[in-house]
């Protein structure tokens, strides 16, 4: 008996050695990547399918909790795309293969159970086709929609965009990858082209779960999480085998709300100095102006970079680390282990590794073509963005957290057009991110060329950010003021707010109104304004807030001509009261009484949007 305790006991410790030792060494990477399968629009019609599944997030060890546990056998409650009458895919979506100059159609059929959209972030489609929030697909309903390519070789991707539900249906699951080929790119065969083999799509995704005692576990935002991971197609722990040749990976941010700093190094959590040369040879619309040569990438969710890594030193057997760079993620980035500017933060991702690269021999790539040449081209911006001149307008948005977060302290409103852009027009946008933390600043429709980033009277390296090529998303630090210019063509349609082409920040949290609504919508048209030349005038709120600080009596100084809205929120933005107002032009009075003295904020909210403005109640 004594024998058998002392043996016991010496088993505890060394069990207890074990689960210390593998909580702090080095994760084990056991999840092959899945690779999606492809559907070519060249094959007919795109049959989508929104339906709720179970997944399991960590296949290869049966026992984790990560694959549901013991009341949920099958797996953890998610939502995925699949081909329709195909149930391969348990997460995200299969990749659609569009073509350059030709049409695509796709039918998306919603069997989630909930109302949604499905948007194609980064391409350029009818406002109506676009799948943003005014394009609601209905449970078990179809949607239709069917276009020209009109984009050139790129990596977009598709996600919903039913607003305020973006984040719960993308935390979900819901997000697909889109490949735009185009035939007559004499670049394309000179680069790595061999899809799941030399040209893997690696998304990125971030991972949360909780219990909940009726549901059991579920997924929640990553930091409500206390096992909050990174995921690469739908997995954790991931690896991904790759033959000893270059290699593309097309490396989309699409996790909720997380910045992403990647770098690639031969051992785990090697340090920075480690960290090996790739080419940066696309960004979010198509190749940049010629590779470059980088050693590390940060970037905002909903942003694309594909990149090329030289393996042809290596030897099957041997392995390397797309490395997670979050040590290096100012706290200003969601995702950053340092503590937000704001309070809370401190949300890093566990592991220092996105994914580890194993190489393995050609021979387990029957029919691939190996490349063994660096990248090596050079490309222009399109015509209309190649000089600067002919600029029919300038735009700036301000990023602002006055309580929320919002553009120019306007959330978002779906009957609203906050700008009205002509068809055929270059324009050049200001983006201020004025407050502390940073945003993925996103336009849908077009392709824009970054000018130059004026940080506090520093400008920033464009080819070092990685912004030498097309983008629709940018991750805008605090304090950047960052120029693009657009060219706005095609489909102009009738200037009404369902026309609506959306801009927002990535940051889910931020787009849907939870966070504050920082999502504005634009419409491209050939009408009223457009004929005449003639601006129209600024429709939206603006209003002065008198005396300030006051003693009770408050006055706003402005102009409505319909019925408007006033409220009155405290500091940390909950709603205290309204008051409703007749049109007028000029002083309306607002009742402030019976608050204590303090901070408030007043919102302005009229048929055309909302202002918001700081008062002092002494
Ligand atoms: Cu990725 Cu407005 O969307
Ligand atoms: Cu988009
Ligand atoms: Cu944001």
């Amino acid at each position: 008996m004594q024998n058998f305790t002392k043996t016991y006991n010496h088993l505890m410790a060394a069990a207890l050695l074990l689960l210390a030792t593998t909580a702090f060494a080095q994760p084990t990477f056991i999840n092959k990547i899945p690779i999606p399968p492809v559907i070519d629009a060249n094959d007919g019609t795109i049959l989508l399918e929104m339906r709720k599944n179970f997944h399991k997030f960590n296949p290869a060890v049966p026992s984790d909790t990560l694959n549901g546990g013991i009341n949920q056998p099958n797996g953890i409650t998610t939502f995925g795309y699949n081909k329709a009458g195909d149930s391969t895919l348990t997460i995200l979506g299969p990749t659609l293969r569009w073509h350059a100059n030709s049409d695509v159609t796709i039918m998306v059929h919603n069997l989630i159970g909930e109302p949604t959209t499905t948007h194609w972030h980064g391409a350029e489609v009818p406002p109506h086709m676009d799948g943003g929030p005014h394009s609601p697909i209905m449970p078990n309903s179809t949607w239709m929609v069917q276009f020209p390519v009109l984009d050139k070789a790129s990596t977009m991707w598709y996600h919903p965009h039913y607003h305020d539900h973006t984040l719960e249906q993308v935390q979900m699951g819901l997000s697909g990858m889109i490949y735009v080929e185009d035939a007559s790119d004499p670049i394309r065969n000179t680069l790595p082209h061999t899809y799941g083999v030399d040209d893997i799509p690696v998304i990125i995704g971030d991972l949360g779960v909780s219990r909940n005692n009726n549901l059991g576990l579920i997924l929640v935002d990553t930091v409500k999480s206390k096992r909050p991971l990174n995921l690469v197609n739908g997995v954790t722990n991931p690896y991904l085998e790759v033959p000893a040749h270059w290699v593309r990976l097309r490396i989309l941010n699409g996790s909720t709300r997380k910045g992403v700093k990647f770098g690639i190094a031969d051992a785990y959590g090697a340090p920075l100095s480690a960290l090996k040369d790739f080419y940066l040879i696309a960004t979010d619309g198509g190749y940049t102006l010629e590779p470059n040569k980088q050693r590390a990438i940060l970037n905002g969710p909903g942003a694309r970079d594909e990149i090329m890594i030289d393996l042809s030193g290596y030897a099957p057997g041997q392995k390397l680390y797309l490395q997670n760079l979050n040590q290096e993620l100012p706290g200003y980035v969601v995702g950053s282990p340092q503590p937000g500017p704001y309070g809370g933060g401190s949300d890093p991702t566990i592991g220092k590794a996105f994914l580890e690269l194993r190489i393995v021999a050609d021979s387990n790539f029957p029919g691939y073509v190996p490349v063994n040449n660096p990248p090596s081209f050079t490309t222009n911006w399109e015509q209309a963005l190649q000089d600067t001149s002919n600029i029919v307008k300038h735009r700036t948005k301000n990023l602002v957290k006055e309580p929320h977060f919002t553009i120019d302290g306007t959330t978002y409103s779906m009957t609203t057009i906050n700008d009205t852009v002509c068809v055929d027009t270059k324009e050049i946008w200001t983006v201020h991110n004025k407050t502390k933390v940073a945003h993925p600043f996103h336009i849908h429709k077009i392709q824009f060329r970054v000018l130059d980033i004026d940080s506090m009277g520093t400008m920033i390296d464009l080819v070092e950010r990685g912004f030498n090529g097309p983008k629709d998303d940018v991750f805008v630090l605090p304090n950047w003021k960052l120029r693009f210019m657009g060219y706005f063509n095609d489909y102009p349609s009738e200037p009404t707010f369902d026309h609506g082409y959306m801009y927002h920040c990535h940051i889910l949290t931020h787009e849907d109104s939870i966070g504050g609504g920082m999502m504005h919508q634009f419409v491209v048209t050939d009408q009223g304004q457009c004929i005449s030349g003639v601006e129209t005038e600024n429709l939206m709120p603006t209003m002065s807030l008198f005396p300030n600080p006051t003693d009770g009596v408050l006055y706003l100084h402005g102009q409505s001509m319909g019925n408007s809205m006033v409220r009155v929120l405290d500091a940390q933005g909950r709603f205290l009261r309204d008051q409703r107002l007749t049109p007028f032009d000029g002083d309306a009075a607002l009742n402030m009484q019976g608050l204590t003295p303090g901070m408030y904020f007043v919102e302005w909210r009229t048929q055309y949007g909302t202002a918001t403005s700081k008062v002092i109640l002494r």
